[in-house]
């Protein structure tokens, strides 16, 4: 009797070990792999195997009760969900890589292999792992972009493909202020977020804004800073330059006008033409002190040489 009752708690208690062993094990059997989306995931089935057995063997990937991948007789098959962005890494694990991340991947896959044991194939080999996606906002930026009236300047700040949905708030010395126009835009496809808002402010004085953009328990953040404008309008800044610029290209139009008329008009050229150059000549001639009467000559009473008078039209002398 006493035999019997001991032999018995001791199976009892043997199996307790076997139910908490295979708890230990499942437990342990879960790994977790955390990627940033659109980026790339390798699951590892913990599970090595030789090419030769490979056509032996059955190898599920599933996610959920919903498969994404299989090898069947060395033949690979992928989910429509997955396809062209998934494959096995069979020297590696047995892993199931996955490119170009969604956040609709995450969640929990698992792994089976099984082998034919006398005809019939039986799960050999069962792992499972959780793969978590992150979506994080990069930094906002801040543009500065219109002005809706000459007292008023409009920032815009944006930023996107983050996920969960975010909130955008616009802070001064840690106040909120009213922004113009903040829109949240979610992906249908991707499920990622795009936010951006609008911020009018007076020029006239010293300003130090943040856009704070938070989503889940994470925030991302930027800042513009505004320094007063001075007593000159921004106008002046602009002119200065454009105007030395108009100076110099005028400056330099007269000295090569000046030079031309030098070197190239004779002053005996008895054409109209002649007539303009020669007065441009006077005038630029001034400066050095040539004898400005010597091209002040009625072209008529001026010499001409006969080369020229050749070629002018004969014309009827009475
Ligand atoms: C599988 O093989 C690789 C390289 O040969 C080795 O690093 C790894 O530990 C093996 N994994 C298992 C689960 O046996
Ligand atoms: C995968 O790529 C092939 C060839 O480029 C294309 O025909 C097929 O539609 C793609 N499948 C998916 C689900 O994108
Ligand atoms: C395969 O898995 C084992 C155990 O998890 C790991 O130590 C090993 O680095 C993996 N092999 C490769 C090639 O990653
Ligand atoms: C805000 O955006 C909407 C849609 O883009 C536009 O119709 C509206 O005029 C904008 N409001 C202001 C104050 O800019
Ligand atoms: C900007 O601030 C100045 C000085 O405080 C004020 O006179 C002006 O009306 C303000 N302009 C606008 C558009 O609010
Ligand atoms: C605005 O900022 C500039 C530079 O930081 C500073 O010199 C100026 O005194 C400030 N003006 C006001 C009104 O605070």
């Amino acid at each position: 009797m006493d035999s019997i009752l001991r032999w018995k708690t001791l199976t009892r208690f043997s199996w307790l070990m076997v139910v908490l062993a295979a708890l230990f094990h499942f437990s342990s059997g879960i790994s977790e792999v955390t990627k940033a989306v659109q980026g790339m995931a390798a699951l590892s089935c913990n599970y090595n195997i030789s090419v030769d057995e490979l056509s032996r063997v059955r190898i599920y990937w599933q996610k959920e009760n919903n498969m994404v991948l299989s090898i069947i007789s060395g033949n690979v098959q992928v989910w429509s969900q997955y396809q062209n962005r998934t494959f096995p890494d069979i020297t590696n694990n047995l892993s199931l890589v996955i490119l170009a991340l969604r956040l609709s991947d995450r969640g929990t896959y698992t792994c089976v292999v099984q082998k034919t044991v006398k005809g019939s194939f039986k799960v050999q080999h069962l792992t499972s792992v959780m793969l978590s996606i992150k979506a994080d906002f990069p930094t906002p930026s801040i543009t500065d972009f219109e002005h809706p009236s000459p007292d008023l300047r409009r920032i815009l700040c944006s930023t996107s493909g983050g996920f969960p949905k975010p909130s955008l708030s616009w802070l001064e010395n840690g106040e909120e202020l009213k922004a113009v126009n903040t829109t949240v835009y979610q992906d249908p496809e991707t499920e990622l977020y795009t936010v951006h808002s609008n911020l009018d402010f007076n020029v006239t004085s010293n300003h130090s804004f943040m856009c704070l953009i938070k989503y889940g328990d994470l925030s991302v953040s930027q800042i513009f800073n505004w320094e007063k404008l001075k007593e000159d309008p921004p106008g002046n800044q602009i002119g200065v330059p454009i105007l030395i610029g108009v100076s110099v290209v005028i400056v330099i139009g007269i000295i090569a006008l000046c030079f031309y008329c030098i070197y190239s008009s004779p002053p005996d050229r008895p054409t109209a033409v002649s007539k303009l150059t020669t007065s441009w000549s006077a005038s630029c001639l001034l400066l050095p002190g040539t004898s400005l009467s010597q091209y002040l000559q009625d072209p008529a009473t001026r010499p001409t040489t006969p080369h020229l008078q050749d070629l002018q039209p004969t014309t009827p002398t009475p």
